[in-house]
């Protein structure tokens, strides 16, 4: 196995952070990473806002739903879907722009270079002995989001990502079985072999997490989180819109 390989294996989110800042050329690594890697057409529709300021990521911790390892975690990371700079170079050619940004294939593309960006951002942070928690919750005031990082139109927060030493070893946690989630040629709908035993393993595993609250085992979560009505990000659909994303928008 190569180093790179043992790093991505030896993942697991840190939700606790020591008080060491994450060196300034070691950041700048990490930012450079996440440049490098691969986007659609090369137009780049991504933007990280790099929050380090206390009592800015103590404004995060709370408007992600009051998460404290925002405000302990030296370097926040804000993952934004970004049209700005398209939109910028649309402009100047006297094209209109709305239109364009507002059809949901761009919000796919945003959302898949968001993804891309945190990946390799996590990765490259892990390879310094970093630990590192990706953060959905940025969306949860979305709206708030956007005016707290100054973003213009065109530009959506999608993802937050701490960065720091790690303070605790919470051990990795065991994915489903590769069969289903890997498949050979064509998928395999017949999963629930796969499940009942990927729900006895979690469930095993969670009971040996004492700090861990939920009970159960991974399907009783899954349905748990899709309950009805979904309603764990209701802001998104109007920033979304505000913003210039969502498909109508433009009207
Ligand atoms: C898109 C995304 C959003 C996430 N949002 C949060 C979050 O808001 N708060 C948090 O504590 N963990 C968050 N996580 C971390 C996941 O809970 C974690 O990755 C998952 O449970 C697997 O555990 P592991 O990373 O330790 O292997 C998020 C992860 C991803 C990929």
């Amino acid at each position: 196995m190569n180093e790179v390989i043992s790093t991505l294996l030896s993942h697991r989110s840190i939700r606790a952070y020591q008080d060491r800042p994450v060196e300034k050329e070691v950041l700048e690594q990490i930012l450079q990473a996440v440049q490098a890697a691969p986007n659609w057409v090369n137009l780049q529709h991504v933007s990280v806002i790099v929050v380090q300021e206390k009592e800015r990521r103590e404004i995060f911790a709370r408007l992600c739903g009051e998460q404290p390892h925002i405000a302990q975690a030296p370097v926040f990371l804000v993952f934004c879907a970004d049209f700005y700079r398209t939109y910028l170079a649309c402009k100047k050619k006297g094209q209109e722009f709305d239109s364009v940004v507002s059809q949901i294939d761009n919000l796919i593309v945003g959302a898949g270079e968001v993804g891309i960006a945190l990946g390799t951002a996590v990765a490259a942070a892990e390879s310094f002995g970093l630990g590192t928690v990706p953060i959905g919750d940025i969306r949860l005031h979305a709206k708030e989001a956007v005016k707290e990082l100054n973003l213009p139109k065109y530009v959506v927060p999608l993802l937050g990502l701490c960065i720091g030493y790690p303070a605790e070893d919470p051990g990795i946690k065991p994915r489903l079985p590769r069969e289903a989630v890997c498949f050979d040629e064509r998928y395999e709908q017949d999963l629930s072999n796969l499940l009942e035993k990927y729900d006895k393993e979690y469930s095993e595993y969670l009971l040996k997490r004492p700090w861990n609250s939920r009970v159960g085992n991974w399907t009783d979560m899954a349905a748990d989180f899709y309950k009805v009505p979904y309603e764990h990000y209701p802001e998104v659909p109007e920033m979304l819109k505000e913003q210039g994303f969502y498909p109508g928008s433009e009207g």
